[in-house]
């Protein structure tokens, strides 16, 4: 049963919305969107599309939604999408890809979830060999959610920008956590939108709203996309009260993402101490992978910090993962770091996780 008490390290997605941003909700202006009437909703594309210098951007109840109407606009069926091998678009959206657009995926195996322009070439199906579905969108992930939170090098982008254009790809960023990385670097918003064709963002997660996404993308892009919203059975009526949310988050809790990148920065650097650790993914934003040491079950270890108040993840193969986020203070942090020491303690005295 989960508590208050507890300290959720499971998702950025647990966070409820705060008091401040609960009275931005109550405040909401609203109408029927369908008929273009929600204030607030209208309020919301409008600040997201200038923030990122794009022409429109649409309000969507998820990031799966904004990335499917994505994949489903830049793609026609027997069109293959190249991403990477842990990208959420092909780990996380239930087949989306081909449930919704009738494409194939070329998946790239890469070390952090980053991919250079070379690295795609010989990904890339000969367009007049008929054996071959037709290559049209590359879409990467800004921070890369299952391999660690990586950050790109913008450069790369850059890159893969120059071949999308020689040869008529589109771009697609699923950008859920882009904030996380944008607070790390000299790149802005606008960097983004003057580089891809396409653009989601995630108001639930590390922002803390409670529900939404923003396609963005040229007017015409987002015209077509309210068109696949609405098939998909995604168009809201008054929900200005979760695009109010969305607005606070944007204007508020942006720069203070820097302080969850710190904290899992602060954890990551003390799991590198622990014996029952294998070892850690680099940690470049608010995500923490790390492995167990061989013969160790990620459930032991689950199970053991739920006895403590501490919620977090397996995902799979000996990988345990931590997230920070709004809800996790920098007293917790010290807190987790004092319960991981006592295990630690006790794995090295009984060489077993208790
Ligand atoms: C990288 C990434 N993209 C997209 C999504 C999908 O977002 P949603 O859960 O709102 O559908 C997630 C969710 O965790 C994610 O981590």
């Amino acid at each position: 049963m989960y508590f208050c008490a507890m300290i959720d390290l499971r998702s950025d997605t647990v966070t409820k919305p705060t008091k401040p941003m609960l009275e931005a909700m109550m405040q909401a202006e609203v109408g029927d969107n369908v008929y273009k009437e929600d204030a607030s909703i209208n309020a919301l594309e409008q600040y997201a599309a200038d923030l990122f210098g794009m022409e429109a951007a649409l309000f969507c109840p998820s990031g799966t939604m904004t990335n499917q109407i994505a994949l489903k606009l830049h793609t026609q069926p027997g069109d293959e999408v190249i991403c990477d091998f842990n990208a959420h678009i092909y780990q996380y959206e239930g087949g989306g890809i081909a449930f919704n657009s009738g494409a194939s995926v070329r998946c790239l195996q890469t070390v952090d979830g980053t991919f250079t322009a070379n690295d795609v070439l010989d990904h890339i199906h000969d367009a007049t060999d008929i054996h071959h579905p037709l290559t049209k969108l590359i879409s990467v992930e800004n921070t890369c959610n299952r391999s660690g939170g990586t950050i790109w090098d913008f450069e790369k982008f850059v890159g893969l920008r120059a071949l999308c254009n020689e040869r008529g790809f589109g771009f697609h960023l699923d950008g859920a956590r882009l904030f996380n990385a944008l607070v790390e670097t000299d790149r802005s918003p606008e960097d983004y939108g003057a580089l891809f064709d396409s653009i989601s963002i995630c108001l639930s997660k590390g922002l803390g709203a409670p529900v939404g996404s923003l396609l963005l993308g040229s007017a015409n892009f987002i015209k077509r996309a309210l068109r696949v919203q609405k098939l998909f059975g995604g168009v809201m009526r008054q929900a200005g009260y979760l695009a109010s949310a969305g607005l606070y988050a944007l204007q508020h809790n942006v720069t203070r993402l820097k302080e969850d990148n710190l904290h899992a920065k602060r954890l990551g650097s003390y799991l590198e101490g622990l014996l029952f650790v294998e070892r850690v993914v680099p940690v470049n934003s608010n995500i923490v992978i790390f492995y167990l040491k061989d013969g160790i079950a990620v459930s032991d270890l689950l199970e053991i910090l739920e006895q403590q108040d501490i919620l977090a993840i397996g995902m799979g193969n000996g990988i345990v993962r931590f997230v920070t986020h709004l809800h996790i203070t920098e007293k917790m942090i010290e807190g987790i770091e004092e319960k991981l020491a006592t295990i630690n303690s006790n794995y090295d005295l009984q060489g077993k996780l208790t």
